[in-house]
């Protein structure tokens, strides 16, 4: 098969609605990361999904709709604090968690009784939803447990030979997967943080809680127990207060003639005596923005890739300290 990538415009929009009408994927951006994406309500289209990415099969996914869809049809029971944080957040970088009709694919939610739901605010996803005018399954346009990917270029790298067809709608501003909350209790609880925060949740409704997995319980959102985001390369971290173990490991990496690069922010960079950096950036917006992209240009140069953690923890730092130490593990 062979794997294009079209800016987008009437006639790629017109090709991605064929091709998800007649049950095949397509890969798109959104402010987040490029999603792939299938009719939710076809099952084999939904099936194939999880092959093409070597998903795990009880890895549920999320459904895309255009801002003006009633989502009524797909999930029930939105308490009024989920009203309230769509008005404020959505369309945007926020996944919410309901109660299912059934409506869409069995094979969405793998056997739960929820779907998550998400809009995305991009405009080409906005046209994508619009023109195939159906909920779209899509998980991030990645092969499973690789880094996600931020440019139409990697998902190519990932995916060429599986996927007809990526719209490409350049760089994903947001950079890492959106904040998943779970709104099936009395109040809402972060299962994956991202870049609607707990304190931006907070503001809204007044509560939020943060869910962590309990000895021996059931894992409430099954990505969270995967490995995930990592780079085709060696990898390990240090926090911002262990900078000089980050800095002996680079050296003994060197004289063994390894080729390492510090994956840090800018403050950091300034600190590591002239040694490679991958340079996240300097704010929380530069930082999430930048960490996908700079360890998939990272695993393409380096045979190490050591990470150390941003001093700043809370905010936006939450999700991107997640997705750093999950991939420099
Ligand atoms: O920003 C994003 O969310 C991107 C873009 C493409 O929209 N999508 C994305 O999808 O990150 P994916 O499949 O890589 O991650 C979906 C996460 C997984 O951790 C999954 O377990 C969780 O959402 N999830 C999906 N449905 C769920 C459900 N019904 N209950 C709990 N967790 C769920
Ligand atoms: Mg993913």
């Amino acid at each position: 098969m062979q794997t294009k990538i079209y800016s987008v415009d009437e006639q790629s929009l017109a090709l991605a609605k064929t091709t998800i009408e007649k049950g095949g994927v397509v890969a798109f951006p959104t402010e987040t990361v490029y999603g792939l994406g299938a009719n939710a309500f076809d099952d084999g289209a939904v099936s194939s999904i999880f092959e093409i990415k070597g998903r795990p099969a009880d890895n549920p996914l999320i459904v895309h709709v255009h801002e003006n869809f009633d989502i009524s049809t797909l999930v029930s029971s939105v308490p009024d604090y989920a009203l309230a944080l769509k008005k404020a957040y959505m369309p945007g970088p926020l996944t919410m968690v309901f109660k299912s009709t059934g409506a869409v694919s069995k094979f969405v939610s793998c056997g739960l009784d929820t779907l998550a739901i998400r809009i995305p605010n991009h405009k080409d996803a906005q046209a994508f939803l619009e023109y195939v005018n159906l909920p779209i399954a899509a998980p991030s346009a990645n092969r499973s447990k690789h880094v996600s990917p931020v440019t139409a270029e990697h998902v190519f790298d990932d995916l060429y030979g599986k996927i007809e067809c990526i719209l490409d709608g350049g760089k994903c501003i947001g950079g890492i997967e959106s904040t998943v909350l779970d709104c099936t209790g009395d109040v809402p609880c972060i299962l994956r943080s991202g870049l609607i925060t707990r304190e931006m949740i907070e503001d809204v409704v007044g509560v939020c809680d943060v869910y962590t997995l309990k000895d021996g319980e059931k894992v409430r959102s099954p990505g969270l127990k995967y490995k995930h985001y990592s780079p085709n390369c060696a990898t390990a971290s240090f926090d911002f207060d262990q900078i000089e173990q980050a800095i002996s490991l680079y050296d003994d990496c060197v004289a063994m003639d390894r080729k390492a690069y510090f994956l840090c922010d800018d403050q950091t960079s300034k600190l590591v005596g002239g040694r490679l950096c991958l340079n996240l950036g300097a704010t929380e917006g530069e930082i999430a923005s930048n960490l996908y992209l700079k360890l998939r240009e990272g695993e393409k140069v380096a045979d190490v890739i050591i990470a150390i953690f941003p001093q700043k923890k809370d905010g936006a730092m939450v999700g991107v300290l997640n997705r750093m130490s999950k991939a420099c593990k």
